[in-house]
Parts: C-alpha cells; sequence; structure tokens
C-alpha cells in the first residue's frame, strides 16, 4: 500500500529546485536542488545564516521570481511553468507577503494601507472599506484603523501589514523576518497572530526568520545553507 495514499496533497512542493544567479563572473547558487513538502494549515519554519537562500525561496514560492531549474508547485500548480499574465494573476490571488519593515504607505492611514491592494483587484469601494475594516477589527486594531504608520507601534504596523496580506484571501502568507524589526514581546504578538490565521482563516504560513523563539514556536521548520536543506525536524 502506497503510505502516501492518504495524505492530503500538500499545499507546496518543491523538486529540485535551483536558482542560480549570475553577476559578473560569479555563479551563486542562492538555492541548490531544494525538495520540500509543506501541508495546509502549516506554521512552516525556514531559518539559516545570512545568504543562505532563504528569502529567494520565499520569493520562488510566491511567483515573485522564477527557477533556473526544478518545479514548484502550489494548490497542484506547477508555477514555474507560467507565463506572466499567469504568474501575475496567481500573485493577486494566492499569496500574501509580509516584509521585516512592513513597507505601508506612510501617507495613508492604516484603513487606506489595507484597501490598497484591493483597488488593484478592483474590489468595489464600498466592499474594500468594509473588508478592510473587518480585517483590522479581527487583528485588533478597530481603534487605530485612521492612525498612520507613524502614528502606531512596531508591532501595530506589522500587524496592519498583515492584515494588508489577507485581503485578497491568499492560500499562503510568505512573511521574511516579520518580527525582526520587532522587541520581543511585539515579536511574539505577531507569531500569536498568525497561528490565529491559521486556525480562523486557514492560511498556510512560511516564516523566515533567525529568532530561536519564532522557530521554537513553527510546526516544523528547515535550516538552509548555501541554498540546500541542511537539517528539517517535526
Ligand atoms: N538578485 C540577485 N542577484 C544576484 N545574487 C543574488 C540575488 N538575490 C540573492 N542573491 C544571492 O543569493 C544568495 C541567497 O540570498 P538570499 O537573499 O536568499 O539570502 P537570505 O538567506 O535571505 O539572507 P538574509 O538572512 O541576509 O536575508 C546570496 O548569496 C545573495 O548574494
Ligand atoms: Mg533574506
Amino acid at each position: 500500500m502506497n503510505p502516501e495514499a492518504n495524505q492530503p496533497q500538500p499545499v507546496i512542493r518543491l523538486r529540485q529546485v535551483h536558482r542560480q544567479f549570475k553577476v559578473g563572473f560569479e555563479t551563486v547558487n542562492a538555492l541548490d536542488g531544494v525538495d520540500l513538502d509543506i501541508r495546509r494549515g502549516e506554521f512552516f519554519g525556514i531559518t539559516g545564516p545570512s545568504g543562505s537562500g532563504k528569502s529567494t525561496m520565499l520569493y520562488l514560492v510566491g511567483g515573485m521570481d522564477r527557477p533556473t531549474a526544478g518545479r514548484i508547485e502550489v494548490i497542484g500548480q506547477d508555477i514555474s511553468q507560467m507565463d506572466e499574465n499567469q504568474l501575475a494573476a496567481f500573485r493577486r490571488t494566492m499569496v500574501g507577503f509580509v516584509y521585516q519593515s512592513f513597507h505601508l504607505i506612510p501617507t495613508m492611514t492604516a484603513l487606506q494601507n489595507v484597501e490598497f491592494p484591493m483597488i488593484f483587484s478592483q474590489v468595489p469601494r464600498k466592499e474594500r472599506r468594509e473588508r478592510a475594516a473587518e480585517l483590522l477589527e479581527k487583528i485588533g486594531l478597530g481603534n487605530r484603523m485612521q492612525h498612520k504608520p507613524t502614528e502606531m507601534s512596531g508591532g501595530q504596523r506589522q500587524r496592519v501589514a498583515i492584515a494588508r496580506a489577507l485581503t485578497n484571501h491568499p492560500e499562503v502568507l510568505l512573511a521574511d523576518e516579520p518580527t525582526g524589526n520587532l522587541d520581543s514581546r511585539s515579536g511574539a504578538e505577531v507569531v500569536e497572530l498568525l497561528h490565529e490565521l491559521i486556525k480562523t482563516q486557514g492560511v498556510t504560513v512560511l516564516i523566515v526568520s533567525h529568532d530561536p523563539a519564532v522557530i521554537a514556536s513553527t510546526t516544523r521548520h528547515i535550516q538552509l545553507q548555501d541554498g540546500q536543506i541542511q537539517h528539517s525536524e517535526s
């Protein structure tokens, strides 16, 4: 009997993924033959030293970059084979990104920042506003909707960025060092929020972190070294 027969299809599947960069005469193997399956609802950690390929891996899974070789499947779709239009639609509908430095628009309020991506997906104005307000309520910032980023704490800014990443109901949330600019308490709150969202929104989270406390809170993690998986743990 095939032991995988009863296992649900992984949400993300990487097979022999390579990403090579050529700069001048140098070749960098940012990812060098990565195989990985991530299941729905996992809180999956990626750790490893600077330059080991962590961000490269997130960009590839999110369709912001393409592998030089190998297959990347997200919900059964091979994104490495998609043309530019298909990839843009994939990015718009299937993934949300969260960055270390928040990337909020400084002149906009929290509400406007969360509404912003929905303009591009042509959600009508009223619905946009309602969904943004509902998301901000859900993450505990109902009383900060009219605040601009400079009028909020780092933890609050990161929660706004998480709300913004969720507007289009993504399947996968990709977070690159989301607690890197936060004190340990705000960082722990952000991690707790991500856990909550897995339960309530059914998303799958990939989180890059150097922080042992963050990695300890994941359901499973890998360690990258020179673009290869060194260590993985259930
Ligand atoms: N656009 C690019 N052009 C050339 N080389 C690149 C490019 N992006 C990444 N690299 C190289 O690929 C390797 C992996 O980079 P990556 O950004 O994935 O590392 P990282 O693990 O996220 O590091 P950090 O912890 O510092 O963020 C590095 O050696 C980097 O210099
Ligand atoms: Mg990085």
